[in-house]
């Protein structure tokens, strides 16, 4: 269902979007460091008015040529720096409804109502071939020019799919021949062509024939008959069609986006839409469908999955084009510019057209320029090069200074997975930045894996030197999504910022630092031939929600990704500032929300106080009973049996950290954070508009439950519930209750004294001149112990950065001598591992 709004633009007007199908959060983040929607205006350049409607266009930007496909039969030709008209090139009755141009610019493609191809030189701009077919296709809507394979695709009204391999430079080779009557318009048509009444012809035959008796006289382009055809490639016209990453995308009628391989002209894929597609322009990896329904769907093609809708309350997308962060979107009523940047703090619309109707719209760029053209009632050329972005630059090299230009890139991305409706291609840009680095530093195998409703997983392999033996197999586990940032921060939170010895920015410490250090130590070993495992790289953007579909993908993903010895990540801190850490054991958690909800309204509570129970303080009654008020301890049936008691050897752990003369950690407090679990209420929200004078008809209270090995979180979970359940019906209510579990993860506990920890905790000692205190956590990763029992292999955790680099919080940051040695002790630590015994 669409949420459609309506809109009105004037000209040069912003207003703030309209139909976003998706509901807007309100994060404090909106309004921080985002950039302003469009760094500068589009420039109108010229305007020209002609007296038929432009349906396609094509530009030679190094011959400073714009050709405009007409409804009335020609192909104006102007001079995109004096603006002039050079020329119209005359077709026989044809509306152009698709152009083309080759590359080098020497070959210009059109087509339309006439069912033929015209292949124009553009030197001297004489058509060299026509391509027609035997079949009646109807008209030609789209056709692409592949000069690699030196073919050309047609999509024609018949749904058929075409293509013929051009003979260039071989006019009257094979392929070519010069029988006109085999051209659709002359062949013989039992309709037109068969005598009338008393054996006569009728005018339209007379025409025909005239024309045939003119043409005769003039030179003849060669004829090419398709050779190839997909008939019902769709199950409608075939509107627009495109070439991305080696692949022929084609959109119809049908609603079908149809991807093709070229070689063996299968297909790859298809994608379903709603409405019919009648536009279509792809950005990075992102496919923008215009609809008949006026709304626009957004596909990300590197995973397959549609991950926005945009509506409005207006015409059919007739025509699209996207460039940087805006959206030009053409239709009769007009030409607006929409920011992709779903997390601006107004999106924006700007009518560029003054509502006159746009059918086609395209963005070429010369030397110097970017420019858009848009072709309708007027045809308007605007200049749009300012809004060009710094390309992101990859660092061919491995120095560290190379690896922080990467993070600072990754911090810029707004990776906040809570907020997927705002920051959902913010997310999806990092991804693909990842494994792109990660291509580009070696990775031979490097992929995209689709969640469900979230964000994508990065999953890459470097694979062990040649020499190794049945090398180990180690995951790299760790995540690039960040949690929201508030309105107290120093600097910008997507600005890494350098200052004494440290770096700024969101996600720094937690966890994009710590995951480009895993990178590069491993990059760089595999590039001096000295990696003595394969390390395969699971990188999520999930984690901070939970890990949705995080063991779903892995769990379908198993086989391909193999045998697995240890699972690694450095996703914590240590417990100070000056003593490096190794972790080995992470708190589970339960993760709820609570509502008690009345049949009633919100409601005055000076008019209604007191004559029925309230939701709110039904809530707190229930809430106060989870823990009791003497002991604290939580009051869920048998929640501390199954707690594994203290032993001596880990004792020892602890009586080290005592020692290391670490002021404030008390053994109690760090059982108490490590050790035991705990219940925490985040926060109770109530319905209506939060004054003193209303009784709120809801209350919802977020509970989680932090948990500890060896708790079973399924038992509890249920445990929990009933307990909640039970003290809501003690009250005898008679407003509604109920419980929502909407993430958990389970406890995880290492072996500290296994193979991987010695490794790392000889290289720590080695670099840091100093052994690592063997620590627990009170946070949770929900995906460790997942991995562990997945594949069966011990989980082993080194913390990068210090405990005062406020993850989570304002002015988060990580040392750079931190991020620094991680590398070195992860890069001795890979040239040595060896396998799980
Ligand atoms: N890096 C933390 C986990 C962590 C926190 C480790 C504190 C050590 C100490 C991670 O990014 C995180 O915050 N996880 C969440 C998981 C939850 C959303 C399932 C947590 O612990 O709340």
């Amino acid at each position: 269902m669409s949420h459609a709004m309506p809109y009105t633009v004037h000209e040069g007007e912003f207003v703030s979007v309209p139909g976003r199908s998706l509901p807007i959060a309100t994060p404090e983040s909106s309004r921080i460091g985002s950039p302003s929607l469009v760094t500068s205006l589009p420039k109108l350049l010229h305007k020209w008015h002609q007296p038929h409607s432009v349906l396609s266009v094509a530009a030679a930007p190094s011959r400073k040529l714009l050709f405009c496909g007409t409804q009335d039969s020609r192909i104006l030709v102007y001079d995109t720096v004096t603006f002039q008209l050079k020329c119209e090139l005359l077709v026989e009755n044809a509306s152009i409804l698709c152009l083309d141009i080759s590359d080098d610019e020497q070959l210009l493609f059109s087509a339309g109502s006439d069912s033929l191809v015209k292949v124009w030189d553009i030197d001297s701009l004489e058509v060299r071939y026509i391509i027609y077919s035997l079949a009646d296709i109807g008209d030609i809507f789209s056709i692409k020019w592949c000069g690699q394979s030196s073919t050309i695709y047609i999509g024609a009204q018949n749904a058929s799919l075409l293509w013929t391999q051009l003979p260039l430079g071989k006019i009257g080779a094979a392929g070519c021949h010069s029988m006109v009557d085999k051209l659709p318009n002359y062949r013989y048509d039992k309709f037109f062509d068969s005598k009338g009444p008393g054996g006569s012809f009728n005018v339209l035959q007379s025409k025909q024939f005239l024309q045939r008796k003119n043409s005769s006289g003039k030179k003849c382009p060669a004829l090419v008959e398709v050779d190839h055809q997909i008939r019902f490639a769709h199950n409608g016209y075939i509107y627009c069609m495109e070439f991305h990453d080696n692949k022929l995308i084609t959109c119809g009628g049908d609603g079908l986006v149809n991807v093709w391989d070229p070689k063996t002209m299968k297909r790859v894929t298809s994608l379903e839409n709603n409405e019919s597609i009648l536009s279509m322009s792809i950005s990075g990896s992102y496919l923008y469908v215009g609809l008949s329904d006026s709304t626009i769907n957004v596909w990300d093609l590197s995973t397959q999955q549609q991950i926005r809708k945009m509506s409005f309350e207006s015409e059919e997308v007739s025509s699209l084009a996207v460039y940087e962060d805006s959206l030009f979107k053409g239709s009769s009523e007009g030409l607006v510019m929409l920011s992709t940047n779903s997390y601006s703090p107004a999106a924006t619309v700007l009518n560029l057209s003054n509502h006159n109707s746009v059918l086609t719209v395209e963005i070429f760029h010369d030397d110097s320029r970017t420019y858009l053209v848009s072709g309708g009632s007027t045809t308007c050329l605007w200049d749009i090069t300012l809004m060009t972005r710094v390309p992101v630059q990859f660092q061919e090299g491995l120095t560290n200074d190379h690896m922080l230009k990467s993070l600072e890139f990754m911090v810029s991305c707004k990776t906040v997975s809570k907020f997927p409706e705002l920051y959902l291609e913010e997310s999806r840009k990092c991804a693909r930045y990842l494994s792109k680095l990660l291509a580009r530093l070696g990775a031979y195998q490097t992929k995209l894996l689709p969640v469900a409703n979230g964000n994508p997983i990065v999953h890459s392999c470097f694979k062990a030197s040649a020499d190794v033996k049945d090398p180990p197999r180690v995951i790299w586990y760790g995540h690039y999504d960040v949690v929201d940032v508030a309105n107290d921060w120093e600097t910008d939170p997507y600005e890494m910022v350098s200052k004494d010895g440290c770096i700024y920015g969101r996600g720094i410490s937690d966890n994009k630092g710590p995951v480009l250090a895993a990178i590069y130590a491993v990059a760089e070993l595999a590039s001096e031939g000295k990696l003595e495992c394969d390390v395969v790289f699971l990188i999520e953007g999930e984690e901070e929600s939970g890990s949705i579909g995080f063991q779903e993908v892995i769990t379908k993903n198993k086989d391909n990704i193999g045998p697995i010895d240890w699972v690694m990540l450095s996703n914590s801190y240590w417990l100070d500032d000056e003593i490096p850490c190794l972790n080995y054991g992470l708190r589970g958690i339960i993760n709820a929300s609570v509502t008690v909800k009345s049949l009633k309204p919100d409601r005055h509570s000076g008019v209604d106080g007191g004559v029925s129970r309230e939701p709110t303080m039904d809530l707190i009654q229930v809430l106060s009973q989870l823990v009791d008020p003497s002991t604290q301890k939580i009051n869920i049936p048998e929640f501390y049996d199954s707690i594994l008691p203290l032993t001596d050897k880990e004792m020892q752990l602890y009586t080290k950290i005592e020692q290391s003369g670490i002021v404030d950690q008390k053994l109690d407090t760090l059982f108490a954070k490590w050790r035991n679990p705990s219940l925490t209420v985040h926060n109770i929200q109530v319905s209506g508009p939060n004054n003193n004078t209303v009784i709120p008809q809801s209350a919802t209270a977020m509970v989680s439950i932090r948990i500890v090995p060896s708790q079973e979180l399924e038992e509890i979970k249920r445990n929990f519930e009933a307990l909640l359940c039970k003290q809501f019906d003690a009250l005898k209510s008679e407003n509604s209750f109920s419980v929502d579990i909407y993430y958990t993860a389970e406890p995880w506990l290492g072996d500290p004294f296994n193979h991987v920890y010695q490794v790392l905790g000889e290289k720590i000692e080695l670099h840091w001149g100093t052994k690592p205190l063997f620590i627990r956590e009170g946070g949770s990763i929900p995906s460790i112990r997942f991995l562990e029992k997945c594949f069966g292999a011990p989980a082993a955790q080194i913390p990068c950065g210090q405990s005062s680099d406020n993850a989570h919080l304002k002015n988060e940051k990580l040392r750079l001598i931190n991020l620094f040695k991680l590398r070195s002790i992860l890069k001795d630590t890979f040239s040595e591992l060896k396998r799980n015994p």
